[in-house]
């Protein structure tokens, strides 16, 4: 069901977007639940409008590898499917958006999570400078097709590519494709800290989609579809939003 031939899904992003359109995307936010496809989608988008994908869960598992001080003050909470403090987060996405290629666009993925994580992103925009106001792309489905997204998540290490065991396995059993390297499973894809993000994300990040929809910079797709549909429909309603 979540498959598509490379070519029928490559044409039907790249026709969501047409190449005459004259303008990049902009600032696009992805919100939603656990395991919606957030990640798989930003790198979607990256790969078709060439801006880069900030995802502050990345961010803080590379911390965490790496061993810093943010790493190991965030290691904790991220094990439990708490939220890092807000202090924090913002001050990555500040780090990040000096950077010049995101200055013509950028995905956030992850980020914000809290209101208060929402209006510190307008303001340091406003900072920033003039540029396309952001389109916020909520991703929904049913809370109990999540927890197979989770538990059967495994990335590889070396690579970075993402898998699911029973959506899109590798051609080797616990092996990546590309490079061969062992796949992991994240320490926070457990049945039992899934609810607990869950619950993290019902009562502090849901509120964020209120308050883009109430801004008028939100839309919504269906996420329990194959991964092409839902990229074709993000492109064509930020190629409309934008036109
Ligand atoms: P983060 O890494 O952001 O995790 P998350 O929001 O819980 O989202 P996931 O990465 O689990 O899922 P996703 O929606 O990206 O799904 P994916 O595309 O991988 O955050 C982790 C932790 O870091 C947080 O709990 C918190 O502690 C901390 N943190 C991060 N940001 C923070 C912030 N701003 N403030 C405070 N704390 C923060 O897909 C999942 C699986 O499904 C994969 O196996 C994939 O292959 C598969 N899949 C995807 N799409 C499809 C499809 N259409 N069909 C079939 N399979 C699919």
């Amino acid at each position: 069901m979540d498959h598509q031939s490379p070519a029928s899904y490559q044409t039907a992003v790249e026709t969501a977007w047409p190449v005459g359109l004259g303008t990049g995307p902009g600032r696009i936010l992805l919100l939603g639940p656990p395991g919606v496809g957030k990640g798989t989608q930003a790198r979607e988008m990256e790969r078709l409008w060439g801006i880069p994908h900030i995802s502050t869960g990345d961010v803080l598992r590379s911390k965490v590898t790496q061993g810093t001080s943010l790493g190991r003050l965030a290691q904790g909470i991220m094990k439990r499917g708490e939220l890092v403090p807000d202090s924090l987060v913002c001050e990555i996405v500040a780090t990040r958006l000096q950077e010049p290629d995101t200055f013509c666009g950028c995905i956030f993925d992850g980020f914000p999570r809290t209101l208060g994580q929402a209006v510190w992103l307008e303001g340091r925009l406003a900072e920033l400078g003039p540029g396309s106001s952001i389109i916020a792309v909520g991703i929904r489905m049913a809370h109990k097709h999540l927890l197979r997204r989770i538990t059967g998540r495994r990335t590889c290490p070396m690579c970075q590519t993402v898998y699911n065991v029973y959506f899109n396995p590798p051609k080797r059993e616990g092996l990546c494709d590309i490079d061969g390297a062992a796949l992991v499973q994240r320490t926070d894809d457990s049945e039992q800290v899934f609810e607990e993000r869950m619950r993290a994300y019902e009562m502090l990040s849901a509120p964020v989609v209120g308050h883009y929809r109430a801004l008028g910079r939100f839309v919504s797709v269906n996420g329990d579809r194959p991964i092409g549909e839902i990229a074709a429909e993000i492109a064509s309603t930020v190629a409309r939003l934008r036109q």
